[in-house]
């Protein structure tokens, strides 16, 4: 009965307005600045002068379990921490870096990853296919044997972990970056998809505007960089295109055919992280309404559309308003079916407003462990970096001018 009182009236003096758990917080906040991450404390406790930042403040203590990914002072030298007066970014930036749910005993080994939902939410940052989705924040064990988070741009590593009460607390070497557009990852994270992004921007397709009303010839690459919430892009990368070049040429008078490829290199509506396309539900239909189906196995994780199976080399390149998926051939496949197309953008669209609690690991990482069987070598990096930019650049002007050609072929009709 006392126990009763005693906890009642804690209630009723917890400020219900803010939802912070105060002592909790203080432990936690003491246990990070005796374990050298002062500087995230502080810019922690100036969220406490913003709604959102209480926000964050509230879901960090409320006992549920989470993982903190937590930069350690000398992380902190890169300027986002130090120089954000602005306290809503700041927020953003450390709603980045918590991660909702138990992914306790949870490992994947590279390029298998691990996904799970931060508290990122905001519109200015995430545009994904329903407005207050989360973004994710994705993260493997590589061959060096270390727990990297991909797509940053300074490889970034987990070097301590710790529990404090239900949180996970791993320490890092860079304070996190969340996912930028299209046009700043390729030129910053991912130069093996330079051709790819040449051929979007000569290819362009109808493209009604939301905003103007207006159904205007726009650049696949402008239609991906902003005018999509929600899209799965399976992008070859620039060995795969050079590759590909004497299809992709012989269909360059074909502009059915060279929309139905491109579509059938994209899931329309819906952002599919790796781990969902693996097991009993991975099978999905492209934005050209074929078949796309997938295997994941010892060798690796692949896609099939048409006769054409292609690895997926680096998954879980993250977007605001979406997911690439780098692959190493071009699904040179040029059937579609309007109706499939329509139906499966349409079920897209009234699944997207069911937003989930979004709590646990996404997908089979829930139950992966492997027994992590050292994969080639070279990959310790973020990213698969492309290193062959320069070498295919002859290539990348033929393409360009393959699909330029297109292009003004569509004008023309
Ligand atoms: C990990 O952090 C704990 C708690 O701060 C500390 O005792 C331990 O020495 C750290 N381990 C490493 C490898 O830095
Ligand atoms: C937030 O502000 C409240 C009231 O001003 C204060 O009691 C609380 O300790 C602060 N929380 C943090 C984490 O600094
Ligand atoms: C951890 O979470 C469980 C269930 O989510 C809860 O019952 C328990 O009280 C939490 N423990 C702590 C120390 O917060
Ligand atoms: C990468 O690290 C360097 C050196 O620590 C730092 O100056 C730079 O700001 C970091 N870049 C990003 C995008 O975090
Ligand atoms: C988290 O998951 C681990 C492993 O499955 C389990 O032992 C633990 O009880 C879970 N913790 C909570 C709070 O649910
Ligand atoms: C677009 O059309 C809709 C419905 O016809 C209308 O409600 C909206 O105001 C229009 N927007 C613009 C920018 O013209
Ligand atoms: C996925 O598609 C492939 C090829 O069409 C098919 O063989 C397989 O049975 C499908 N898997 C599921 C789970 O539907
Ligand atoms: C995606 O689906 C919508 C709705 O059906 C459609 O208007 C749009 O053109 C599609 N986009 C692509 C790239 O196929
Ligand atoms: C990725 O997961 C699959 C299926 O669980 C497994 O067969 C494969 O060995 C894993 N790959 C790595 C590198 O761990
Ligand atoms: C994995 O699947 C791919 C694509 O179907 C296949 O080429 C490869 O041989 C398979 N590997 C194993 C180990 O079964
Ligand atoms: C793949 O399918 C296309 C028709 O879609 C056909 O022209 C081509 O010969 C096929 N390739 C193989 C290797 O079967
Ligand atoms: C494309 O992927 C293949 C297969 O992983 C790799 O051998 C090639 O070097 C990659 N090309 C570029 C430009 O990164």
């Amino acid at each position: 009965m006392k126990l009763f009182a005693a906890s009642a009236l804690l209630l009723a003096s917890a400020p219900v307005a803010l939802g912070q758990d105060f002592t909790l917080l203080n432990e936690l906040f003491q246990a990070l600045n005796s374990s050298g991450h002062t500087q995230l404390v502080s810019a922690a406790q100036k969220l406490n002068g913003t709604g959102s930042g209480q926000s964050i403040l509230a879901q960090l203590s409320d006992r549920s379990p989470s993982v903190l990914f937590a930069p350690t002072d000398s992380a902190c030298t890169s300027p986002r921490f130090l120089v954000s007066s602005d306290v809503d970014v700041l927020a953003d930036v450390i709603a980045y870096h918590i991660v909702s749910g138990n992914f306790t005993g949870v490992s994947t080994t590279y390029p298998n990853t691990t996904v799970g939902f931060t508290l990122l939410s905001d519109p200015k940052v995430v545009q994904l296919e329903a407005s207050g989705l989360h973004q994710v924040v994705a993260w493997a064990t590589r061959s060096d044997g270390k727990i990297h988070v991909l797509n940053q741009v300074n490889d970034t590593t987990v070097t301590n972990t710790t529990t404090f009460g239900n949180i996970t607390i791993n320490s890092i070497d860079h304070v996190l970056n969340f996912p930028q557009p299209l046009s700043t990852t390729v030129v910053t994270d991912n130069t093996s998809l330079t051709i790819i992004s040449t051929v979007l921007h000569n290819v362009s397709f109808p493209f009604f505007n939301a905003s103007t009303n207006q159904t205007a010839s726009t650049p696949l690459f402008n239609i991906l960089e902003s005018g999509l919430h929600g899209f799965t892009f399976f992008a070859p990368n620039n060995t795969a295109i050079t590759q590909a070049l004497s299809s992709l040429t012989s269909l360059e008078s074909d502009q059915t055919a060279v929309e139905a490829l491109f579509q059938n290199h994209i899931i329309n509506g819906t952002t599919v992280y790796s781990p969902l396309l693996a097991g009993s539900n991975a099978n999905r239909t492209s934005a050209a309404g074929e078949p796309l189906s997938f295997v994941l196995n010892a060798t690796g994780h692949y896609v099939t559309s048409g006769n054409v199976t292609a690895q997926i080399i680096q998954p879980d390149v993250l977007l605001p308003n979406g997911v690439i998926h780098v692959i190493d051939r071009v699904l040179v496949n040029t059937e579609s079916n309007a109706a499939a197309a329509s139906s499966a953008a349409s079920s897209a669209s009234s699944a997207a407003t069911h937003t989930s609690s979004a709590t646990a690991p996404v997908g089979f990482s829930a139950t992966a462990t492997s027994s992590g069987s050292a994969s080639s070598g070279s990959h310790t990096g973020n990213a698969a970096r492309g290193t062959h930019a320069g070498q295919d650049s002859q290539h990348l002007l033929k393409v360009a001018l393959v699909f330029g050609g297109v292009v003004a072929g569509l004008a023309m009709a």
